[in-house]
């Protein structure tokens, strides 16, 4: 089928070279003429594993193309995927200026029957102002070509995104129309082979969908750290805690992790969004308020676990930090634990000394040069001369660690574990304070 693709983001990109990939004909089309002549050389702009040779096969293969030439775009496809972004608004709502823009786009250029689907996270009731900025820009034309207009939520992990895409538990589409379920169904049909994924429902349940999804696993994680914080206050361990819920299949061992909050591009906006919904229609949710509340607060335990470490004297010390992503396999530090804890050590006069393995060009990006950070070259640099370690992302690489070496290095010695990584026992008996999550006496001993 012939696809095209707004947006070259993160979910359009795996969208398209994942349809191209299955034999589809994709078109990518972007505003920003840089990203598009990189991606034309075959360099992605994201880290994911796996999707830069993708896109290189399917360009050679001749099924993947990429233009900032909208009217291009428009004619080409029958399927016009929208995957631009939704920043938030101030207010939290999702801003859906670039959605609406790609909708005018196409009603400007389209030259037939066009099947026009909001892959993009977007609120309930979308899928109708697309619709509408769609007919006014033929309006202005005076043209009577037919469209619909569908909802197809992605449900993409970073880090896991081609694998979510090949071999998703689901593919939801939003739809009233018939000609729209066939076309849904062949596109996906090389993605729905073995058994029946495909859920067709109408256009604001599918849009709703989404929104519950991300919000039932946020929720699920504050939960978590709910209970992580009382535990550390009843002298109770949280990962003793979560073995003994998990193994009830109601609850499952699945997103039941704490840690230092959630952080990504979609849950801390989506929640925020989705709250800001209820809001319109005069119902107040007061769970995903609740949610948001715990995780904000979460982001902040890292720093008061160092602060009491440091009986509150974090002025010139050197804090080592491994993990600057919001979590493993991606550079996306966007809204990550990490940001919140190195911004408030720096706020008290404190330095930082950093590791990731892929997140520190996006870290130099964010902050640019500053006398307070260093990014370090490997996880062991950022340690030399440091008084402390704080674990923020629980990359494979900082798993396994020789604490009688790490005991000589820190300063002070004291660990504090955003992720709960370690053993408390192990670690206690090298020598050094553990602070950890939830972890009973453990996290609290300073
Ligand atoms: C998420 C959803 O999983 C995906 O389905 C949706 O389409 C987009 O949002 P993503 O943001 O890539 O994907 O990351 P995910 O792996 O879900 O993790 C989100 C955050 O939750 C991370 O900060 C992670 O560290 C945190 N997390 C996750 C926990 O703190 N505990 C857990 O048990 C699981």
């Amino acid at each position: 089928m012939k696809i095209a693709i707004f947006g070259t983001g993160y979910v359009g990109l795996v969208t398209g070279t994942c349809l191209a990939d299955v034999g589809h004909d994709v078109i990518c089309m972007d505003v920003d003429a840089d990203k598009v002549s990189r991606l034309k050389r075959g360099e992605i702009p994201i880290y994911e594993p796996g999707l830069e040779s993708m896109v290189r096969d399917n360009m050679h293969a001749g099924r993947l193309r990429f233009t900032t030439d909208p009217a291009e775009a428009v004619t080409f496809g029958l399927l016009q995927f929208i995957a631009v972004g939704t920043p938030a608004d101030e207010d939290g709502s999702a801003d859906l200026q670039y959605v609406l823009a790609v909708a005018k786009t196409i009603g400007e250029h389209m030259d037939d029957y066009k099947v026009v689907i909001d892959k993009s996270t977007v609120p309930v009731g979308t899928a109708d102002k697309v619709g509408a900025a769609l007919s006014q820009a033929l309006a202005k034309r005076g043209s009577q070509l037919e469209f619909d207009v569908c909802s197809n939520p992605e449900f993409l992990k970073e880090g896991a995104a081609i694998d979510d895409f090949t071999r998703g538990a689901r593919i939801v589409v939003g739809t009233d129309s018939e000609r729209v379920e066939a076309l849904m169904r062949e596109c996906y049909a090389p993605y729905n082979r073995n058994h029946e994924k495909l859920m067709f429902m109408d256009v604001r349940s599918a849009e709703l969908t989404k929104y519950a999804a991300n919000a039932m696993l946020a929720t699920k994680i504050s939960f978590m750290n709910e209970i992580a914080n009382l535990a550390e206050r009843l002298g109770a361990d949280i990962e003793e805690v979560r073995r003994g819920i998990g193994s009830d299949p109601r609850i499952g061992y699945h997103f039941i992790y704490p840690g230092c909050g959630y952080g990504g591009s979609c849950f801390p906006k989506d929640v925020q969004a989705l709250a800001r919904t209820a809001g319109q229609v005069g119902y107040p949710a007061e769970l995903l308020g609740a949610v948001e509340a715990v995780n904000r607060r979460q982001k902040t335990t890292l720093f008061t676990k160092l602060q009491r470490a440091f009986d509150g004297e974090l002025k010139g010390k050197t804090i080592a930090l491994w993990g600057l992503a919001f979590k493993p396999d991606t550079d996306d530090m966007r809204e990550a634990p990490s940001r919140a804890l190195m911004e408030a050590l720096w706020a008290v006069g404190a330095k930082v000394q950093a590791h990731d393995p892929e997140a520190m060009d996006e870290c130099r990006r964010l902050y640019g040069q500053r006398n307070d950070l260093t990014l370090a070259d490997s996880r062991e640099a950022a340690v030399e001369g440091a008084d402390a370690l704080v674990i923020c992302t629980e990359w494979k690489s900082y798993r396994t660690v020789d604490f009688a070496w790490l005991k000589r290095e820190l300063a002070t010695p004291v660990i504090v574990d955003g992720r709960n990584l370690f053993e408390p026992d192990a670690v206690k008996q090298a020598g050094i304070l553990y602070f950890a999550v939830g972890r009973g006496e453990s996290s609290m001993q300073a």
